[in-house]
């Protein structure tokens, strides 16, 4: 674990999944806009790394075990001060695996996306929702997809879960209304990071093709997104934004150079 400048007064906001892709873009474009992030993840030893280049906390944790969570939630407790509230947390851990079509499902792949997009978003939000609520000035921003707001062929287990996490974090705006706290779902499309990689098992030339011929967007291009919609003033809650790339109008639906789609 990096330890933190004790001098420090800077808000904290907690990032999930921030050992890659967007989650470590998000956490960079926070640390240059003020924030002091706490980095979460499973691999300790990438959070570190960043954590030593941007001035950030790295604690190891894994959203699918409750165990981990509480660790992780005891562990931002005792950085929190008077001068150094938690005001945000980044529900971003989570990702696909697989395309099996439903005929076919593979229930532990299903398992891990809804263990990792869906409990796992529940199990951090609700551990840290007091802190965030006695900061006085909270904001939680899920990191959706647009797999939340629809379907495609051989999705159903991403879609399914991203739709879960999509309600989950919607029926907050709601429960929490009146609460000094703000709601913000972001739902990327295609975004090239490892989710590929992770989605197909390790397999590089699967992964490759999903952003053949066109140009996908990129982590910072979600992490600019997140840093706006995080240092907004108090009383303006983005509440949903999509991002795609100019070239994919559905999940599934892309314009590749050479193609006619
Ligand atoms: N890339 C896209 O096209 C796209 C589009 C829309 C939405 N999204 C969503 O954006 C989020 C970030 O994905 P990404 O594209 O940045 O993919 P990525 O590069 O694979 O990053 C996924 C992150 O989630 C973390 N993670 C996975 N399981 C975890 C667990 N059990 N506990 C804690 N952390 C866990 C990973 O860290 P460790 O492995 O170190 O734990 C990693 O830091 C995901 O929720 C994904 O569904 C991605």
């Amino acid at each position: 674990m990096s330890t933190p400048d004790p001098g420090n007064d800077r808000p904290l906001v907690v990032v999930t999944g921030a050992s890659s892709g967007i989650g470590a873009a998000s956490a960079r474009a926070l640390a240059a806009d003020g924030w002091h992030p706490v980095l979460g993840a499973r691999r300790l030893e990438r959070l570190e790394q960043l954590a030593d280049e941007i001035g950030a906390t790295a604690l190891e944790l894994d959203v699918t075990r409750a165990d981990s969570v509480a660790a992780f939630a005891a562990a931002v407790r005792e950085l929190v001060g008077p001068t150094r509230p938690l005001r945000g947390l980044v529900n971003n851990a989570g990702g696909a695996q697989g395309t099996e079509t439903v005929a076919e499902a593979d229930e532990e792949k299903w398992r891990w996306m809804w263990e990792s997009n869906v409990l796992g978003t529940m199990r951090v939000t609700k551990a840290l929702l007091p802190l965030l609520l006695d900061s006085g000035d909270g904001h939680i921003v899920t990191i959706t997809s647009i797999a939340a707001l629809e379907v495609y062929d051989g999705g159903s287990g991403y879609t399914s879960a991203k739709h879960a996490e999509g309600a989950l974090h919607r029926t907050l705006r709601g429960e929490l209304l009146g609460q000094p706290v703000r709601l913000t779902e972001i739902a990327p499309g295609a975004v090239e990071t490892e989710f590929s990689l992770v989605r197909f098992g390790g397999d590089e030339t699967r992964a490759a093709k999903v952003y053949e011929g066109l140009e996908p967007l990129v982590a910072e291009d979600v992490a600019e997104v997140v840093a706006f919609a995080m240092n907004r003033p108090s009383h303006v809650n983005l509440d949903t934004i999509v991002l795609k790339p100019r070239a994919q109008a559905t999940g599934m639906r892309f314009h590749r150079e050479g193609s006619q789609g």
